[in-house]
């Protein structure tokens, strides 16, 4: 069943040097219990176009496009509604949890404040909740901890506090926006895995937001390629991988680390994301693309789907890209 229906979604941003176009015409599903990944460089448009299902966008955005949500319209939705289903439907996890952890606040009171704020409960109810959920996350005496401060965590465990938060509500929808970038090789592996068990245990659908690709092989159901603010590829994960149709999704895929590689350094596409106040009329990656053509810098490519299920933007074939 589709829990999320994004159909042509635009968001730019009104700034002194002009509009900044960070998501254009989008489009993706995302099934009930599923997860998808958001794939590409920095800047691509990925946090954006998950922060507008939270309606949590900067006040310089201008929202076009439709976000239907267990069958509810985001878009145009007024603060209180927007309110009431972050509190009971969407969870979301940042990057970096000190930006949205109170360093000056137990972790208890910040927990306890969200279930007696939004849910009515009692504080020692609160309190019993709030335990229950770090231990959810696998934090090791919880109810000793919930009493400490976010400091006294290390990066993991705080990243772990920062999911038991995002569970409070009970979401069906996680939006996890890079949830392992600050964490080193092996804690971004428990943390993935945790997230796993949690999608069971908890039933939730799963957005997970990553520059990397390494990490939505094993996790994700459908992936969305990103660049420039658009849709390059997108597909059940596996086909994807098996066989990736964009010039721009193989450049990632030559970026992700093997080990049968002893290489220090990293392929990475050469050249930078392009400048969203001036995108170029035709293909967003045209300037870094090996085997762009002229129509490519001239002509945007359109949203094609092929093989039943599976949509790619560019203008040269399957086969010549493969
Ligand atoms: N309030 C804002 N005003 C102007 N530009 C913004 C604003 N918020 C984000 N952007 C721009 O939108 C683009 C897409 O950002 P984002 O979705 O965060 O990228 P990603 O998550 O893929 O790295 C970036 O170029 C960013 O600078
Ligand atoms: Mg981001």
């Amino acid at each position: 069943m589709t829990m999320l229906q994004v159909k042509n979604l635009e968001i730019a941003f009104k700034t002194p040097d002009g509009i900044v176009r960070a998501v254009n015409n989008l489009s993706y599903t995302l099934e009930k219990g599923q997860t998808l990944g958001i794939v590409g460089e920095s800047g691509a448009g990925k946090s954006q176009s998950a922060f507008a299902i939270l309606g949590l966008l900067a006040h310089n955005a201008q929202v076009k496009g439709s976000i239907q949500f267990d069958g509810q319209e985001i878009i145009g939705q007024s603060e209180t509604a927007l309110n009431k289903i972050r509190a009971n439907k969407i969870g979301i996890i940042f990057q970096d949890p000190m930006t949205s952890l109170n360093p000056y606040m137990k972790i208890s009171d910040q927990m306890t404040e969200v279930l007696e704020l939004h849910k009515g409960m009692s504080q020692k109810d609160a309190l019993q909740e709030s335990i229950r959920m770090l231990d959810a996350v696998r934090i090791p005496e919880a109810a000793n901890r919930v009493t400490m401060y976010p400091h006294e965590f290390s990066g993991g465990m705080r990243q772990r506090v920062m999911i038991a938060m995002s569970l409070l509500c009970k979401p069906s929808l996680l939006i996890a926006d890079e949830p392992t970038t600050a964490l080193d090789v092996t804690v971004q592996a428990q943390i993935m895995q945790l997230l796993k068990d949690l999608q069971e245990e908890f039933h939730m659908a799963i957005i997970l937001i990553t520059h990397d690709l390494g990490i939505v092989a094993g996790s994700c159901d459908k992936t969305l390629v990103m660049y420039g603010g658009r849709l390059m590829e997108y597909g059940k994960t596996r086909e994807l991988f098996n066989t990736p149709t964009h010039p721009y999704t193989k450049g990632l895929m030559s970026a992700i680390p093997r080990l049968d590689q002893h290489t220090e350094e990293l392929t990475t596409i050469p050249g930078n994301p392009p400048n969203l106040l001036r995108l170029p009329d035709g293909c967003p990656f045209c300037e870094r693309c090996k085997v762009a053509e002229d129509r490519c810098v001239s002509q945007l490519p359109a949203v094609e789907v092929f093989a039943s299920d599976r949509e790619r933007a560019c203008h040269k074939s399957v086969e010549e890209v493969a």
